[in-house]
């Protein structure tokens, strides 16, 4: 067993840290406040291979580990959750699902303009009365033979607005249940096919949610990925690489929040005296780092399960589990070491709070990993 990183993941880490420090930081707080997409960003980001991390070159991706991956995603997530909730779900989702159960023509034809950011991708799964129980798909697709026609709402859809290409989930033949869905490849402009208003968020405001709407889209037999039924479990084996991601954000989001309370508590004095040298903040300061330490070891698992050809399904549910705690518990604290200045969004601690939320409620509700973790245990 080794924990050290090699010298190309350290590399890959410093990297996307720099690129954090230098292209992410300055104009978040604007971003935040004014729901600005960063368009701009994901461009740079596809420069520099984040939007394609894991997918082989010959697909024009990074062709890097899930190690590397988490590590870019925290980084990211220090400075900006927004922009890595962008680099998230076009890496494990699309590109992932793409890549995995994709014929060649769909590969050649999608994957390559993903895995380098000409394309921006979303994934579809969610609906009104489909959240948490996502056999339950309302949106349907009918076969017609060449073709299947789409029909349908869905919500809470990241990159809704500015994605170039959508992976949508929908039910096909009802009384197969979760055998009856199937996943579908949608391009932006079909007929039919309308994107709703922006979501205006509590958290990663920066990045770009709306509900979409499928009226009669006629989508092409060659746009189906996978077997026919397949749609269903398409969709949890690539939720499960997913939640690699976001456990890696969640990890971000903490450990971003605890390195700006330790600078804090070393130059804000109180009672004579710096605050992390009073114990009430030390204490705090131990609980964070043993905690943030915690959940980097569940992630790095999860990605090394992923690397190795392990099972993922459980460590990604206790990975995005655990992480996504902490960060909620130690951004709360964050901003209590910060005092009244926590509370200012010039610190940044106040995004991150408000940031961590969604980490315990997108790609599967702490709940639904409970479920996900508890299923497997009794399996067994
Ligand atoms: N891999 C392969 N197959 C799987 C699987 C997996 N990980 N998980 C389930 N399946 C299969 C099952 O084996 C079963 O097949 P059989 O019928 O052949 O046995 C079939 O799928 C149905 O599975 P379940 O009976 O377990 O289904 P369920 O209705 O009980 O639901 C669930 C299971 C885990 C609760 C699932 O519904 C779930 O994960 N819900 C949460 C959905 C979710 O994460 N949504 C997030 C939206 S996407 C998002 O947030 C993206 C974003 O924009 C950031």
């Amino acid at each position: 067993m080794d924990f050290n990183l090699s010298e190309e993941h350290k590399m890959i880490r410093d990297a996307a840290r720099d690129f954090a420090q230098t292209e992410l930081l300055s104009g978040v707080i604007e971003r935040d406040e004014t729901q600005h997409f960063p368009k701009e960003l994901v461009k740079k980001m596809g420069d520099l291979g984040f939007l394609g991390v894991m997918v082989d070159p010959k697909y024009g991706g990074s062709g890097m580990d899930a190690i590397s991956y988490v590590l870019i995603m925290e980084e990211l997530s220090k400075i900006d959750a927004s922009a890595s909730v962008i680099v998230s779900v076009n890496n494990s989702l699309v590109c992932y699902g793409l890549e995995a159960f994709g014929t060649e023509e769909q590969k050649q034809k999608y994957l390559t303009k993903l895995a380098t950011g000409e394309f921006v991708g979303a994934f579809c799964l969610s609906e009104p009365e489909a959240g948490s129980d996502a056999t339950s798909q309302k949106t349907t697709a009918i076969d017609k033979g060449d073709h299947y026609l789409i029909n349908g709402t869905k919500n809470w859809i990241t990159n809704g607005g500015r994605a170039d290409v959508y992976l949508v989930i929908a039910q096909t033949d009802k009384d197969k249940g979760s055998h009856g869905i199937n996943a579908f490849i949608i391009e932006k402009g079909m007929d039919g096919f309308h994107v709703g208003p922006k979501e205006n968020k509590l958290g990663i405001r920066g990045s770009d949610t709306h509900t979409l709407q499928f009226n009669d889209v006629k989508v092409p037999k060659e746009n189906r990925i996978g077997d026919d039924g397949s749609g269903f479990r398409f969709a949890m084996k690539t939720l499960s690489g997913g939640r690699i991601g976001i456990a890696a954000q969640a990890l971000g989001i903490a450990s971003g929040a605890y390195e700006l309370a330790l600078k804090y508590s070393k130059e804000r004095k109180a009672f004579g005296t710096e605050i992390c040298n009073h114990q009430a903040i030390a204490f705090k300061l131990a609980d964070m780092y043993t905690e943030i330490e915690a959940a980097r070891h569940l992630v790095m698992k999860a990605a090394w399960d992923k690397d190795q050809g392990n099972n993922y399904d459980v460590s990604s549910a206790m990975a995005k589990l655990y992480a996504s705690k902490v960060a909620m518990e130690h951004t709360v604290e964050a901003v209590q070491i910060h005092g009244g200045n926590g509370f200012v969004k010039d610190y940044h601690v106040e995004r991150l709070m408000r940031d961590a939320k969604i980490t315990q409620i997108y790609e599967g509700t702490s709940e639904i990993q409970k479920i996900v973790i508890s299923r497997s245990l009794i399996k067994q």
